[in-house]
C-alpha cells in the first residue's frame, strides 16, 4: 500500500520525508488556505521534496475552466497530479486530461457508482471520503469494499482506489486489509500508526534490565 500524505503545510511534509514512508502528497483548497501561503510556491516546493504524484486541486467548476487551470498546476512538475471534484463535469475534464496523458485524482467521491464513472472517464485516483461519510452515519469502509470488488470484476479499469478523509489508524488498516492502493493520511494520524502502549512498556522494561547490566553495546 502507498502512503500519501494530506497537507499543504510544506514544513510538516519536510519534517516527514526523511522517514521514507512519503509515496506521495495530497493537497485541497481548504489544506492550501490554513498555510496562508501561495499556492503554485507551496506545490514547487512540495515536488522538490516529494518524488511521487502531489495532488492539485482545481477551484474552477466548468469543464473548460477546469482545464485552463490543469494546464497552469501541471506546468509547475512533473509529479503534479490533477484533482478534480465527482461532477458531470469534473469527469468530462477528467477524460480530456487523461487522454492528454495528464494524471487525475477525482475527488469528493461518496458513491460506488461515482467511482465506477471516474474509473470510466480515466482517472489514475479516485478518492472516497470515508471520514465524512462515517461523520453522517454511513459506512466509508463498505465505500471501499464495493469499489473494490466493482474495479476487481473489470481488470481494464486503472484507476487506484486512493482512500481520504482518513481520520485515525484503524482507517488505514482497514483500507489495507481490503486492498485499496493508496491512504492519504493526515500527519498526526501517520505518527500515531506506529505507536502501541504495550510497544512503550516493554522498551521501559528492557531498558530497565539492561542499566542494571552496567553493559555499554558500544564500549563492550
Ligand atoms: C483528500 O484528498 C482530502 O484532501 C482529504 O482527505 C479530506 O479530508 P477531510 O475530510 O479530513 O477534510
Amino acid at each position: 500500500m502507498k502512503f500519501f500524505i494530506d497537507t499543504a503545510d510544506v514544513d510538516e511534509i519536510r519534517g516527514l520525508a526523511p522517514s521514507g514512508f512519503l509515496d506521495g502528497v495530497t493537497t485541497n483548497p481548504s489544506l492550501v488556505s490554513q498555510t496562508g501561503r501561495d499556492f503554485r510556491e507551496v506545490l514547487e516546493e512540495i515536488c522538490g521534496l516529494v518524488s511521487g504524484p502531489v495532488s492539485a486541486e482545481v477551484t474552477a467548476t466548468d469543464p473548460a475552466g477546469m482545464l485552463a487551470e490543469a494546464e497552469t498546476l501541471a506546468a509547475v512538475a512533473d509529479n503534479i497530479v490533477i484533482k478534480v471534484p465527482l461532477t458531470w463535469d469534473g469527469l468530462a475534464a477528467c477524460r480530456q486530461l487523461a487522454d492528454r496523458g495528464i494524471g487525475v485524482n477525482v475527488t469528493l467521491c461518496f458513491s460506488a457508482a461515482q467511482a465506477l464513472l471516474a474509473a470510466k472517464a480515466g482517472a489514475s485516483f479516485v478518492s472516497p471520503f470515508v471520514g465524512r461519510l462515517d461523520d453522517i452515519g454511513q459506512s466509508g469502509m463498505e465505500l471501499i469494499a464495493d469499489i473494490r470488488t466493482i474495479y476487481d470484476n473489470y481488470p481494464a479499469l486503472a484507476t487506484e482506489i486512493l482512500v481520504a478523509s482518513i481520520r485515525h489508524p484503524m482507517h488505514v488498516v482497514e483500507a489495507a486489509r481490503l486492498g485499496a492502493e493508496v491512504c492519504t493520511i493526515p500527519p498526526a494520524v501517520l505518527k500515531r500508526l506506529a505507536g502501541h502502549p504495550l510497544t512503550d512498556k516493554g522498551l521501559e522494561a528492557f531498558l530497565a534490565d539492561w542499566s542494571k547490566t552496567g553493559q555499554s553495546i558500544l564500549e563492550g
